[in-house]
């Protein structure tokens, strides 16, 4: 036989195979049209009938039709082979390894089940109220035809029977995910019975599993059963709708991702055609990477609540991370996609439209239910939103964020920066001996646990020095209750920080919060945080009178003692445990002293 590559060039035309995927203009004696590989409005893409080639004069982008369906498809050139190699129905010699031939059998049994699932939906009088169910739920039968809609017969063994006789073992049958085999009777019983079959095809359009709907209003089993994992379904590498979707995808740049199979059905009916779902899963690694290859924009529809917010943050990060750019489609909240386009498809596309970047859509969310002119919530919306900035790969977008956030709470970019534990960009050399010095603020100062849940000591130091950027004579009080190096200050930016206070006391006599400026010795980190202290102290404190401020402090250090006691008492405990198993009695003795004493203390305390 002849080279198959020769023999595929041979029975198809280029012109027809191109015409699959885009529509051609015949201009002259070539066929022209708007290229599918980059954006244009007036068509350069040029496809030659008598040379078979395509070459686009804009993108440069041209070849055989192997070529195309390389670049279309995103395979390589024996996925492309492949592929045209059945469609000009050619054998491939020499490439049916075992393997192979099982995976195709597999395919081929597939495609069987849901031919013989579509047939029966579409003729059988058992399926009457499915049909009637489908057309409820506005799907037209041209939309069916289109999805492959089928039903199976609520019977043990409608498919078994069907599949057999067209000469699939039941090994096979088993391995495709469509039977089960019984542990005690060890024979085989269809999978799916009674249910809507919506057949789950890979982007070259095989059918490689399914998704079952149950019928039952208040079901006792699940909605929707899935296809087992089997050698030719993950669940995790699939997009549902893909193969319908991939063209538009491209051409549009950019997938709509939806939840349900019924969503991307009634988004193609409604002719949104980039649309595709992640079935009920977050976007996994292998989902994006599929998605990649069609365009890097994903606008994703979901609820429009805080809960909705933070489900799709779940699937987002590793998208995100993976450098795609994503836009978020609020629905109407209550109404999934599929209700939403059968209700008012205008509006969906509007909404489509208007999708916002997911980080203003994050920040909108987020920012909605907070007073911002409150320091609690302005720390709630640092909080929340940080660790999102902190995910973006790229340094243009994370600085855009960090700026839009260091705005909305009227602090210093490098605060934020600082929190991101990012080094600020240089700027100029002037700028760069700054950044150096953050850098060795940072390695001092790691604040990687203030993107967590601050400790209770933490916030409880936090709000002293806060307190003393407006109240600075209180600071003899406050160094006379907590040591220079008091275990109640973990952070080390703020041990810094708080040396820094000790000894501009000791060199001016008392401290002057207006004088104390860390940019001055180019200490970028212990400047932010001190602005942000006294951000913090003005929110708190601005209103209350000298005598209210002394006494705020009083109660704030009354906390510290506490909570210092507390601590002694517990390492007390320990060692009076250690005494009593070694009947340590002088030991004993003094250390029931020292913690009735503490007890006391702290009794006194209140
Ligand atoms: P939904 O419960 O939102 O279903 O699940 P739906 O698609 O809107 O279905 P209808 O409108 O009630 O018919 C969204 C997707 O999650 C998966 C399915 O892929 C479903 O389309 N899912 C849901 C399951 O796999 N199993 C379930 O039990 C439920
Ligand atoms: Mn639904």
């Amino acid at each position: 036989m002849a080279d198959p590559v020769q023999e595929i060039k041979d029975r198809l035309n280029i012109v027809e195979l191109i015409q699959e995927y885009i529509p051609l203009k015949k201009a002259g004696v070539n066929y022209k049209a708007n290229c599918p590989f980059h954006n244009e409005k007036t068509p350069s893409f040029t496809v030659s009938e008598p040379k078979q080639f395509f070459h686009c004069f804009g993108c440069q982008k041209g070849g055989d039709l192997f070529t195309f369906v390389q670049e279309m498809e995103q395979v390589e050139f024996p996925e492309a082979l492949r592929m045209l190699a059945q469609k000009a129905n050619v054998e491939l010699r020499g490439s049916n390894p075992r393997e192979h031939n099982e995976r195709t059998r597999l395919l081929d049994c597939l495609s069987k089940a849901a031919e013989f699932f579509s047939t029966t939906f579409a003729q059988r009088t058992e399926a009457e109220h499915v049909r009637r169910y489908i057309a409820d739920r506005g799907v037209t039968e041209e939309t069916a035809t289109l999805f492959q809609l089928g039903y199976s017969l609520d019977s043990w063994d409608a498919l078994l029977q069907t599949l057999k006789k067209a000469g699939f073992t039941d090994t096979e049958i088993e391995k495709a995910g469509l039977s089960i085999r019984s542990p005690k009777t060890g024979g085989w019983y269809d999978r799916f019975r009674g249910r809507v079959m919506f057949p789950i095809h890979n982007a070259h359009g095989n059918v490689i599993g399914f998704g079952a709907r149950t019928l039952e209003a208040h079901p006792k089993e699940a909605k929707y059963i899935n296809s087992p994992q089997t050698a030719v379904y993950n669940k995790s590498a699939v997009l549902y709708g893909l193969h319908l979707a991939k063209q538009a995808i491209q051409r549009m740049d950019a997938a709509v991702v939806v939840e349900g199979y019924m969503d991307v059905i009634a988004a193609h009916q409604a002719k949104f055609r980039n649309v595709v779902a992640a079935s009920g899963t977050a976007l996994t690694e292998e989902q994006i990477r599929l998605l990649k290859r069609y365009s890097s924009n994903i606008i994703l529809a979901f609820d429009a609540d805080t809960a909705g917010l933070h489900a799709a943050w779940r699937g987002m990060q590793i998208a995100i991370q993976q450098g795609m750019n994503i836009k978020v489609l609020a629905l109407p909240a209550g109404l999934d996609p599929d209700d939403l386009i059968r209700q008012d498809p205008q509006e969906f596309r509007k909404r489509a439209i208007e999708a916002k970047p997911f980080m203003d859509y994050a920040f909108d969310t987020i920012l909605a239910p907070l007073d911002l002119t409150n320091v609690h919530h302005k720390k709630k919306a640092a909080a929340e939103l940080l660790p999102m900035i902190a995910l973006f790969p790229d340094p243009i977008e994370q600085t855009h964020y960090v700026k839009l956030l260091a705005n909305i709470l009227e602090v210093n970019d490098e605060l934020i920066l600082q929190r991101l534990k990012l080094k600020p960009q240089p700027r100029s050399s002037a700028q760069r001996q700054k950044t150096a010095s953050v850098q060795a603020g940072n390695a001092v100062g790691e604040r990687g646990k203030m993107i967590g849940r601050p400790s209770r000591d933490f916030v409880l130091f936090d709000r002293i020095l806060a307190l003393l950027t407006l109240y600075p004579e209180g600071f003899s009080e406050v160094r006379a209750v907590i040591p220079q190096e008091s275990e109640l200050i973990q952070d080390s930016l703020l041990q810094a920080l708080y040396k820094s206070l000790e000894l501009f006391y000791n060199q001016h006599g008392s401290l002057q919060p207006q004088a104390i400026d860390f940019h001055n010795d180019g200490n970028v980190a212990l400047a932010a945080k001190w602005q942000e202290l006294q951000l913090i102290g003005e929110e708190e404190y601005i209103h209350n009178t000298a005598q209210q401020r002394a006494e705020e402090l009083r109660k704030l250090l009354d906390q510290v003692k506490r909570s210092d006691i507390k601590r002694r008492l517990t390492r007390l405990g320990r060692d009076l445990q250690q005494a009593e198993k070694t009947h340590d009695v002088v030991t004993i003795e003094k250390l029931s002293q020292d913690f009735a004493e503490l007890t006391n203390a702290l009794r006194s305390l209140g």
